[in-house]
């Protein structure tokens, strides 16, 4: 049964995409059979695994039933890692009514029941904003992962974060677990880092991953060549803090029928 995790924050640049790509990159090697869902038009998860373009969106097809989600998946460079692409082409947007139609419930479905060989783990990366495909990233998940940039204002966006799985919870009436904080782009040099991640642990000693993402420009170099950091240069700093995300993560205990403990 696979563990389905949204990868969300309304703010832009904070690492969502970059953790997407790389804690699915080491949950594959580690031997969990993995699918990276690109849910962001700029379709940047995709093209940092080197994954094509698609001419369409594969969600409106996929949502609507016409097209089973198999279908639209490719296989990437890294083994047991597969990715449903995003793409910059212009498509047809994704509506409110589409997000939570039926369609939405359905594919959750198919994930879950998926047997272990095909999917173990789902992460979602979603665009910068509350709108509809957030939306439709916390109707198809089973956890939210934040990434929290250690920057100023870090706390006002993680409180506007957790309002919107607050009203996720409500408007699809069942719980939607922190699955975690990530601290991103953590320098060890700089002070409002340590004052931004001392300040997110105080109020969530439980919900912070103990990793902080160090920031690396080599992880900005691996998205450009299309690679993960494990191909990229697995003896980097970047390299080394999604290792051990994706180890906490995995440590995690989950329920018998598939939802976070
Ligand atoms: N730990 C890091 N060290 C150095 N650069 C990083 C790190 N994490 C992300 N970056 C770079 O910062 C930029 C923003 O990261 P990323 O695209 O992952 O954020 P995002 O939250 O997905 O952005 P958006 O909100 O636009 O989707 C990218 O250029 C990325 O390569
Ligand atoms: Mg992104």
């Amino acid at each position: 049964m696979a563990r389905i995790i949204a990868i969300a924050s309304q703010k832009g640049g904070v690492g969502k995409t970059t953790t997407a790509i790389n804690l699915a990159a080491y949950v594959a090697k580690a031997g969990h059979r993995c699918l990276l869902v690109d849910l962001d038009p700029q379709a940047n998860a995709s093209s940092g695994l080197g994954v094509e373009a698609p001419p369409h969106s594969p969600l409106p097809p996929i949502l609507d039933g016409s097209m089973p989600w198999t279908q639209m998946v490719t296989e990437t460079t890294v083994s047991a890692l597969s990715c449903l692409p995003s793409t910059t082409h212009p498509t047809i947007p994704l509506t409110q009514a589409m997000a939570r139609g039926q369609g939405a419930g359905q594919l959750r479905e198919c994930w879950k029941q998926a047997e272990n060989d095909q999917l173990e783990v789902v992460l979602l990366d979603c665009p910068p904003s509350l709108g509809p495909l957030t939306d439709l990233a916390l109707q198809l998940a089973d956890s939210v992962l934040v990434p929290v940039q250690c920057e100023y204002f870090a706390m006002e966006g993680l409180a506007q974060m957790l309002e919107a799985v607050q009203r996720a919870q409500q408007s699809h009436q069942r719980e939607i677990p922190l699955e975690g904080l990530v601290l991103t782009l953590f320098s060890p040099e700089v002070e409002i880092c340590h004052e931004v991640a001392e300040e997110v642990r105080r109020y969530f000693p439980q919900e912070t991953m103990q990793t902080p993402i160090l920031r690396d420009p080599t992880l900005a170099e691996a998205s450009s060549h299309g690679q993960p950091i494990c191909n990229y240069d697995p003896r980097s700093a970047g390299a080394w803090s999604y290792l051990n995300l994706a180890k906490e993560v995995l440590e995690h205990e989950w329920t018998e029928t598939g939802t976070r403990a």
